[in-house]
């Protein structure tokens, strides 16, 4: 069960607290975990790839996100969960429409960075360090950039390129784009 409200741009309150900064989590507790998993499910239900604690009005660094598996390539889905996450490497670029749960019924397109090294903390405090490239680099890096008060709104490639779609779309229609992007 899923029980927590995504805060979105439309409310003047909310959107303060999309735009504040993050504070660093000191110290990864089971509470930090069970909180990340409550994220996902509410991520899950709203048919999203990703989610950060400030768009569940928690300021503070870390994230959630899962790639959907991908049964045409024999692929799993790939979730994350990561504290206090840092881009410590990035390489080339790449451009692709991009939505986001705190904006809904809009995608736009951002250029992002192609490859990325990312280190942080697991959900059990570990410290992690992994490269990831493509799609999930950049749904990381939007992920990332929220932690910031950063939203894809602030990078688009052309203003004109931000689209409204059919609510609830905005993630299947960013996944066709990168899926299209892939052939
Ligand atoms: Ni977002």
């Amino acid at each position: 069960m899923s029980d927590l409200e995504i805060l979105t741009v439309k409310d003047a309150q909310q959107l303060r607290v999309l735009r504040s900064r993050s504070r660093k989590v000191q110290g990864v507790t089971p509470k930090h975990a069970a909180f990340a998993q409550r994220m996902l499910e509410t991520m899950r239900d709203a048919v999203g790839v990703g989610l950060a604690a400030p768009q569940v009005g928690v300021l503070q660094r870390f994230f959630v996100a899962e790639i959907p598996a991908d049964e045409e390539d024999d692929q799993p889905a790939q979730t994350f969960i990561l504290f206090n996450p840092e881009i410590v490497k990035a390489q080339g670029e790449q451009i692709g429409y991009e939505g986001c749960l705190s904006i809904p019924g809009y995608i736009g397109e951002v250029a992002r960075r192609e490859r990325i090294t990312v280190k942080g903390l697991n959900e059990k405090g570990k410290p992690v360090r992994f490269k990831v490239e493509g799609y999930v680099a950049r749904v990381l890096q939007h992920e990332i950039d929220h932690l910031d008060g950063i939203l894809f709104t602030d990078k688009l490639t052309d203003p004109d390129t931000f689209q409204p779609v059919a609510v609830g779309q905005e993630e299947a229609a960013e996944l066709e784009a990168a899926m299209a992007e892939d052939r």
